[in-house]
């Protein structure tokens, strides 16, 4: 591969699969055993909080028994040791690639360990369980709720992801279905030109925008390109 100098790198669930957290859609996965609207739409929220404090609490405790996986490690080792721009963008709510040292990284769609003030709009770290009686603590006054971007909302920080998209030299999708957009249609933003690389357990649903898709186990294929990228 000729050396890239400015990657984007893209994950999905996929890349957390292995370290034991349910991708949303495999058959025994998190929005099988729920209805999407009943628990992640401003609409669900506005209508039973409980039950969105509960599916996001269980989420939140899941945390505490994982750790990141070889794929996590290999990213956060690729921005330690790489000369280049790398900014690593992630659909996924866990904290695993903070835990594995990723810095250089945008949860898109919110995290799980924080929480947002409905009156003050401040995000404050969120370590435990949040419910109805859940107050801000910096107003005091606000009702919480998860720092989670619901289907119908805007997805954060998208004006600094397409700029990055637009600039890049290699664009890679790692462990992500290709059903939700707008991050389906990044690797359609990147400019004429730019290398783009899909790894994943099976093709996805854009895997033909890609120029190479290669099909297997994230903890195999994101070191063997980590190595790649490394070694020039
Ligand atoms: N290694 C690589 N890829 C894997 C692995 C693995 N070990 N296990 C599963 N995959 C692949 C699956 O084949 C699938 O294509 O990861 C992909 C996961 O797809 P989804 O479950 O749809 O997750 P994702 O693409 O991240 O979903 C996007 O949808 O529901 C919303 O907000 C939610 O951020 C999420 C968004």
């Amino acid at each position: 591969m000729t050396t890239p100098t400015r990657l984007v790198i893209l994950t999905g669930a996929g890349i957390s699969a292995e370290s034991g957290l349910r991708t949303f859609r495999a058959a025994d996965g998190l929005w099988e055993q729920h209805r999407v609207q009943d628990v992640a739409t401003p609409e669900a929220f506005h209508r039973d909080p409980a039950l969105v404090h509960r599916f996001y609490n269980e989420r939140r405790r899941s945390l505490a028994s994982v750790q990141p996986n070889a794929a996590h490690l290999a990213l956060a080792r690729l921005e330690r040791e790489w000369r280049g721009d790398l900014l690593l963008v992630t659909q996924n709510v866990d904290d695993l690639h903070d835990r594995a040292g990723s810095g250089n990284l945008l949860h898109m769609h919110g995290e799980l360990l924080k929480g947002r003030c409905l009156a003050c709009g401040t995000i404050q770290a969120w370590p435990g369980d949040m419910d109805t009686a859940s107050r801000c603590p910096a107003c005091g006054r606000g009702p919480m709720r998860p720092h989670i971007v619901w289907f119908g909302e805007l997805p954060l920080e998208m004006e600094r992801i397409y700029r990055a998209l637009e600039r890049c030299d290699l664009f890679v999708a790692i462990g992500t279905s290709g059903l939700v957009y707008p991050a389906a249609g990044f690797v359609a933003a990147t400019a004429p030109g730019t290398r783009t690389l899909e790894l994943n357990l099976e093709s996805s649903l854009v895997a033909s925008s890609f120029q190479e898709a290669r099909t297997g186990l994230a903890t195999n294929l994101v070191p063997a390109f980590v190595s790649e990228v490394l070694s020039g």
